[in-house]
């Protein structure tokens, strides 16, 4: 496999500083080095940034509005171009990439004549769209963009929406009252704490892989470090007690890397500002490497579809 590292040092998602740091931690922590220890080659484009954009009207209810409109072309472009070099790992930065990273690997997916599908892990479902959000921070509003969601006023028009049969959220546990309505309205696939703790994290992955690879579909993963426990991880704004375990987060990404079926990756919400001597970058870089290959014993390779 070819890996594409792009730092996205994207910060304005959210009020609480910091993201702008992940790309360098994950850096440090050395993912490149993980990625070729395990036999791929990898080539790092550097730190994506937006281009110039208009000042941010006063009093506006969505946070850095203009800054995010601009991040998400840049990203499109970037995250397009990326996909026909090889797999591509955008190193957050905050959720609000998502926005252009998915909205470019779908135009990507759709010029190939592929269905894209998105795995979303996070204790979030990041569902709001820019009349729902109650916070005004566009790092919780990905997935309406990208699914096509009126109310995204002045954003670039979604080319390629992601179907909603084609996402799956797994690690929910914080979701508002609006989002919730509109998610039990929807047909995406939702799997919150309790559903991992009644009939554990590898059966709803298996399943979706299962469709994904029955459709020959393309996959993006989208990690948000709150997405695990914050006793574990906790260098993110946002952390949510009761979530996924280490093995949890190692035995999704093994599972995804016996399929075969992974074509591009978001690490997202990493505040090196809040880390504890670099615990969760590296924490974050190892689940990368069990997602890339790294393995204890090999398995015989599993059959999706
Ligand atoms: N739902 C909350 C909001 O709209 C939290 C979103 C958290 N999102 C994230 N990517 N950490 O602000
Ligand atoms: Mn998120
Ligand atoms: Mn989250
Ligand atoms: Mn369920």
């Amino acid at each position: 496999e070819h890996m594409v590292l792009l730092g996205v040092p994207m910060d304005c998602g959210k009020r609480r500083r910091g993201c702008l740091m992940g790309p360098d931690a994950y850096r440090t922590a050395g993912i490149a080095e993980a990625f070729a220890g395990l036999g791929h080659s990898v080539t790092d484009l550097g730190n994506l940034a937006p281009r110039a954009y208009p000042q941010e009207p006063a009093g506006d209810k969505i946070h850095a509005r203009n800054e995010v409109i601009s991040w998400v072309e840049t990203l499109s472009d970037a995250a397009e171009a990326a996909m026909a070099q090889g797999l591509p790992v955008f190193m957050g930065g905050d959720h609000a990439l998502a926005l252009g990273t998915v909205r470019g690997v779908a135009n990507y997916a759709k010029s190939q004549g592929r269905p894209l599908y998105v795995l979303w892990l996070d204790a979030h479902s990041d569902f709001h769209t820019l009349d729902s959000t109650e916070t005004g921070n566009l790092h919780g509003t990905p997935v309406a963009y990208v699914t096509g969601h009126a109310g995204f006023d002045g954003f670039p028009e979604v080319t390629a929406p992601v179907p909603a049969d084609n996402i799956c959220m797994i690690g929910l546990r914080s979701v508002d009252g609006a989002e919730r309505v509109a998610l039990e309205a929807s047909r995406i696939r939702r799997h919150d704490m309790r559903d991992i703790d009644e009939h554990g994290i590898a059966r709803p992955l298996q399943a979706f892989l299962q469709d994904v690879a029955a459709n020959n579909g393309m996959l993006h993963v989208s990690l948000d470090v709150d997405f695990l426990d914050p006793a574990v991880a906790p260098a993110v704004g946002t952390t949510v007690p009761g979530g996924a375990t280490v093995r949890e987060a190692h035995l999704v990404c093994e599972i995804l890397h016996d399929s075969g079926l992974l074509t591009s990756l978001d690490l997202v919400e990493l505040n090196p500002f809040l880390d504890e001597r670099g615990r969760t970058a590296s924490l974050m870089v190892d689940l990368c490497a069990s997602a890339l290959g790294r393995r204890v014993f090999d398995r015989p390779t599993r059959s999706f579809s």
